[in-house]
């Protein structure tokens, strides 16, 4: 059975005291989590080992960095790597954000060499697709999102392309209050499944988990995780407000 996830992308938000703050409200909760519904805590980079250690006496709450560079180490000033994140502990990487896609230049291509080291290490990447407003306007968005997986995990065998988690976030939604319907998520979340099945097999297809994001609210979480295709949501702003994410982890 595929997990649900629950994760929270709290981008360049936060001053130390809001990130002790919101990890204690987090860790304090009564959170309907299990080793079938995990919930995942994308914090900015100077609070990750904070994160850890402040989530740490709850199984089923892990840790991500929002990003990670395609190379193991060495002179990439600025950068992060899995191996950095890996000593630290770290499981997860949020890898293609449609932020980093769009300011920070960020191809299929290049996504690729970060999904490859991120396997590489043990880390899951959680991978980021999504299309644009003026795609979605011309009704092109299942043959967008299929190219963005096809360039950028389909060199994986199906051992490795079973261990990713994929986040379906339309750009048109993030941030915007505007919500994808219901309707709209799972037809998407099946197409990127239909895709899967045939690059691989219905078997591979069945054990991604396939995350919804934008514009996740406590009022809206219940019904859109309730599409059969919809397996948990990746949420921005709702996640740095603790009483709103913890109602949407345990909608
Ligand atoms: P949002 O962001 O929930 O603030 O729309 C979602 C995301 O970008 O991951």
């Amino acid at each position: 059975m595929r997990k649900r996830v629950i994760a929270a992308n709290w981008k360049m938000n936060g001053t130390l005291e809001q990130a002790n703050n919101l990890l204690d409200a987090f860790a304090a909760a009564p959170l309907t989590v299990n080793e079938n519904k995990i919930a995942v805590f994308a914090v900015p980079a100077p609070y990750l080992i904070l994160a850890k250690e402040k989530l740490s006496g709850n199984p089923y709450l892990f840790v991500a960095a929002q990003n990670c560079y395609s190379k193991k180490s060495g002179a990439f000033t600025g950068e992060l790597s899995v191996e950095i994140l890996k000593s630290i502990g770290i499981e997860y990487v949020v890898l293609g954000h449609s932020e980093r896609r769009e300011y920070f230049g960020e191809s299929n291509a290049f996504l690729a060499d970060k999904v490859n080291i991120c396997l590489e290490y043990g880390i899951t990447p959680i991978f980021c697709c999504g299309e644009p407003l003026e795609i979605r306007e011309a009704d092109t968005q299942n043959a967008y999102v299929a190219k963005q997986l096809e360039e950028s995990l389909f060199h994986l065998d199906a051992s490795a392309i079973s261990k990713l988690i994929i986040a379906y976030e339309p750009i048109w939604a993030i941030g915007t209050g505007k919500t994808a319907s219901n309707a709209q998520a799972q037809e998407m979340h099946a197409s990127i499944r239909s895709v899967f099945a045939g690059e691989y097999s219905e078997k591979v297809a069945d054990s991604i988990s396939i995350l919804y994001g934008g514009s996740v609210k406590a009022s809206n979480a219940a019904e859109i995780f309730a599409e059969p295709d919809v397996d948990g949501g990746l949420v921005g702003g709702a996640s740095l407000i603790a009483d709103e994410f913890i109602k949407i982890i345990n909608a």
